[in-house]
């Protein structure tokens, strides 16, 4: 089906379902789940190294993880500099760093259909154990690179450390922050969005200029994926663990919403094309499980995961589901738009899941893993009343406060938020309503700023003390770039801001600027 056979169709037809079939239909046909082995070269020749992405790992349970490469020997070639035929590209995994005990291996076929991208899913391994892997295509041999399992879900972990990062634009800045991070000893890394931006060149920044216009095709986002994916620190650092993803809006289209796009008047038909395009590369750049595989427009995202009866984690998709921002997406105070029942986040399905899983929990911490700002934080200088942004969660407000709501009234024990988005570090209490600050604090949300995006920030602005003391749900807050890491045990939440003096320059300082805490049971916040 073209794109005019589209326009017609919803003519006759009308309706966003229907428009999101058809797309469907468009874009299903040209997607492969499992390439053939027969037919595939198991001795190709490439004209450079094929592993210049790198390789990574992500989605462990308690016996798999996903390894991940995507064959690319010319990276900024729009098919990568690969020939139009699937490839066998062999893995193994091993209990050692020099890959001496071999314990599984494998054939996956990387097929051009999917960018010859590999995912495979390795099923076998014992729970809450180290592993290393690599990948071999022909003669060439891909860096090893070392990944873990998560404990069994029945059993209670003394610790876990990880870290959270998000929004990594190239043009504004270097990944200072992954190489400190590399040195830190993790078991787990979350990525919350804005991996890439879909900026044309120089749009953002001169640190390091995107290639090409803004992106829109298929072949444009997997060479603006190949640009950012080539970054030596970005790969050392999935070398290191396991990485859960989620995306934000720059992965497809600034603030877009569903099949809304940023430029007011694209006809949603239009816009879910390109999204089955910014879809189907996210997929074929992250270590994602089979159950992602990209449906035309529909990519199956959110997701949960048990770091033994320690934490729960619930990765949400806070854009493929959303509603139009509200008051057409301008700063607003909480009006009727925002409070309307009918204006959603994470839609229907997912915001039952999400309580489900909720209430279903053994975890001690319940962690949300998601993308912007949930505390409801009001600009002092805009006037009275304060306005609020609609791009975030005070936009849905209705949505936030039910949320919230269920949190306090089911007892879900220690909810954390763990937020990006907007290049820089809060930590916040959330309350029902954060307006109200002699309610009780259910939740407790740390927000980390950027790796690289908004270039080198400042410590404190201007008007620092005049937000806090307009919003009481703040209790640290922060513009530099840099990631948060986060050790939790039994019976504390430590959050290490670390941050970085410049990213406009390699080799920037990277300091713990401020540790907050909590304690089991009690979702205020601490400087440690
Ligand atoms: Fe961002």
């Amino acid at each position: 089906m073209n794109r005019s056979s589209i326009h017609n169709a919803i003519r006759h037809e009308g309706g966003v379902s229907r428009r999101l079939f058809l797309a469907y239909a468009t874009m299903l046909s040209s997607i492969p789940f499992i390439g053939c082995s027969t037919l595939a070269r198991h001795n190709p020749r490439f004209s450079s190294y094929p592993f210049s992405l790198g390789i990574a790992s992500g989605d462990p349970n308690s016996n798999s993880v996903v390894l991940w490469t995507r064959l690319a020997p010319k990276p900024l070639d729009p098919d990568g500099g690969m020939p139009p035929e699937p490839i066998a590209v062999k893995w193994q995994v091993a209990e050692d760093e020099t890959m001496g005990k071999v314990v599984a291996s494998g054939t996956e076929i990387a097929t051009p259909q999917l960018g010859h991208s590999v995912h495979a899913e390795v099923n076998i391994l014992k729970p809450d154990r180290w592993y290393w892997y690599r990948f071999t295509a022909g003669n060439e041999e891909s860096a090893i690179a070392r990944t873990r399992t998560l404990p069994q879900a029945d059993s209670k972990p003394d610790r876990l450390t990880f870290a959270f990062a998000s929004c990594q634009s190239l043009e504004q800045g270097y990944y200072t922050a992954y190489e400190r991070m590399a040195q830190d000893q993790l078991d787990l890394v979350f990525h919350l969005g804005d991996y890439i931006y879909e900026y044309k060149s120089g749009n953002q920044g001169q640190v390091r200029l995107h290639h090409g216009k803004e992106i829109e095709s298929l072949a444009e986002y997997r060479v603006r994926y190949a640009q950012y994916k080539s970054d030596q620190l970005l790969q050392n650092m999935h070398l290191r663990c396991p990485w859960f993803v989620t995306w934000d809006d720059h992965e497809c289209d600034n603030n877009y919403a569903n099949d809304i796009s940023e430029l007011k008047g694209t006809d949603p038909a239009d816009f879910l094309i390109r999204r089955a395009n910014a879809y189907q590369s996210f997929y074929e750049n992250m270590p994602l499980r089979r159950t992602s595989v990209p449906a035309g427009p529909n990519l199956q995202l959110y997701r949960k995961t048990s770091f033994g009866q320690l934490a729960e984690f619930m990765v949400l998709d806070g854009r493929q589901y959303r509603s139009n921002q509200p008051n057409n997406d301008q700063r607003s105070p909480i009006n009727t738009a925002a409070l309307n029942p009918d204006i959603t986040m994470l839609g229907a399905r997912q915001r039952n899941w999400l309580k489900q899983s909720l209430i279903q929990s053994h975890g001690t911490w319940n962690v949300l893993a998601q993308q912007v700002m949930m505390a409801m934080v009001g600009m002092p200088n805009s006037g009275v009343p304060m306005t609020y942004s609609m791009d975030q969660w005070p936009g849905y407000a209705h949505e936030r406060m039910d949320l919230l709501r269920f949190m306090a009234e089911r007892k879900v024990a220690n909810p954390v938020v763990l937020t990006g988005d907007i290049h820089m570090n809060w930590g916040n209490e959330l309350r029902v309503d954060d307006r109200k600050p002699d309610t009780p604090v259910v939740a407790t949300e740390f927000v980390g700023t950027s790796i690289s995006s908004a270039g080198d920030g400042q410590d404190k602005i201007k008007d620092h003390d005049k937000l806090l003391s307009n919003n009481p749900c703040i209790k640290f807050h922060n513009r530099q770039r840099g990631y948060v890491r986060c050790t939790l045990t039994p019976e504390t939440w430590t959050s290490d801001f670390m941050v970085v003096d410049k990213v406009t320059k390699p080799g920037g300082k990277v300091t713990k600027h401020t540790s907050m805490v909590i304690e089991s049971g009690n979702p205020k916040l601490k400087k440690a």
